[in-house]
């Protein structure tokens, strides 16, 4: 089924293209404007923030908490009737250090707020509070795809293989604009869109 949009786009093919392109232009934007600067660091409103900007050119929900449950593979996502509740304590959990950094992110990814677009716009989140608190963040390109994959579907049971893959990862050029371009495009390509270059468009 295809997701309503406000593009009035009824193909599904047609629908991943224009989301990713839009989307990563404002990506692209976030970081030249220094928008991404000047949000909250390690909260949902933050990640929300982050979300909105992204997404809301595209869809009704963008920054939203979704109303619906869902789930990947063999797992569940936080029941929307506990969403709120979840969030509220993961805002409250720690993260200064790098353990308690990913251990937030893990819990975020298992809370899922958003009907799309979590995995793409927590990764961003992630990456400011890495940048924050320990003047570092991923180098998205030195984490394989089927890796990072497999690492979060193990998450929420272990998470030796997460810590491990983006400790691997961490690099000091916070600031690099070719480093963040291109970890948005490594971002999208782990969810299956490689149509455009974020840098260039
Ligand atoms: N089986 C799973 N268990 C837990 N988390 C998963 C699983 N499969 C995928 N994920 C996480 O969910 C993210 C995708 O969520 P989704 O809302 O579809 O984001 P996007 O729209 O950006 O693709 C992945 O990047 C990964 O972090
Ligand atoms: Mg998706």
């Amino acid at each position: 089924m295809v997701l309503e949009n406000k593009l009035g786009i009824t193909s599904q093919i047609a629908l991943a293209s224009a989301e990713e392109k839009i989307s990563k232009q404002k990506a692209r934007q976030l970081f030249e404007t220094g928008a991404l600067d000047t949000l909250e660091v390690g909260t949902f409103a933050g990640l929300a923030s982050i979300h909105h900007y992204l997404f809301a050119g595209i869809y009704d929900f963008a920054g939203k908490l979704r109303e619906v449950n869902i789930a990947k593979g063999n797992f569940r996502f936080a029941p929307v009737m506990y969403l709120q509740q979840a969030l509220k304590h993961i805002d409250a959990m720690p993260q200064n250090t790098f353990e308690a950094i990913v251990e937030k992110y893990v819990e975020m990814n298992i809370a899922h707020p958003f009907r799309e677009g979590n995995g793409r716009a927590t990764r961003m989140w992630l990456d400011l509070i890495l940048k924050k608190e320990l003047k570092q963040v991923v180098d998205w390109n030195a984490v394989d795809k089927d890796d990072y994959l497999l690492a979060m579907e193990r998450s929420p049971v272990k998470d030796v293989e997460i810590k491990h893959l983006l400790k691997q990862a961490l690099t000091e050029n916070i600031h690099d604009r070719e480093l963040y371009m291109k970890g948005i495009d490594v971002s999208y390509f782990y969810e299956g869109y490689s149509e455009f270059r974020t840098g260039e468009l």
